[in-house]
């Protein structure tokens, strides 16, 4: 699968789609379980690695909390989401099982102690959102879910939520603020 893959409810995969070439990316993970959530693709891996050594630098203290799902499990997110938080909600922020782009393993969600290592809104105002804004368009990830693009993307604005679409890529679209999907228009 190239890495500029357009995932999303109108692109779905196949519920048997495993990406190849996952590793166990090199990084501080907040939880270690289930293990799939520390994989990622390779170029992903390596990418995150070297995103996460340069935040060092910056006394930048962010943590992987998931990378990588499989559909079942992605499945049994949704699901326990619709029953505690209602479908409204979970639209808006749950990719249903077979639509979410961490099953390519080209995602990966990223938070910090300030927020207690949520997902949360709030992480954007924190120093390692911030950071994370800024650098991770030169390791190749972008902010796939920005803010005010909801009816664009399909989702709610997700701060946490980086994707590797490779360098070139994030450079283009980090300067002419297109999402995605936009890009896959053109
Ligand atoms: N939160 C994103 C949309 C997902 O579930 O893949
Ligand atoms: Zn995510």
């Amino acid at each position: 699968m190239s890495c500029t893959y357009l995932v999303n409810r109108e692109h779905p995969l196949a519920p048997d789609f495993i990406p190849e070439f996952l590793i166990q990316a090199d990084i501080p993970f907040h939880l270690c379980e289930p293990e799939s959530r520390r994989m990622l693709c390779r170029p992903a891996a390596e990418a995150a690695h070297q995103l996460f050594c340069y935040s060092r630098a910056f006394h930048i203290s962010l943590y992987g909390i998931s990378g990588y799902r499989p559909y079942a499990r992605q499945q049994e997110i949704y699901n326990s989401s619709l029953q505690s938080r209602g479908r409204e909600h979970t639209e808006r922020f749950i990719a249903a099982p077979g639509c979410s782009e961490h099953q390519t393993g080209l995602a990966l969600d990223v938070s910090c102690p300030d927020v207690g290592f949520d997902l949360t809104e709030a992480f954007e105002n924190t120093r390692e959102g911030k950071w994370l804004r800024t650098y991770a368009p030169m390791f190749g990830f972008i902010l796939r879910y920005p803010q005010n693009k909801e009816e664009i993307t399909g989702y709610a604005y997700e701060p946490w939520h980086i994707r590797y679409v490779s360098k070139p890529l994030a450079l283009y679209l980090s300067l002419t603020g297109l999402s995605l999907e936009e890009y896959h228009r053109i």
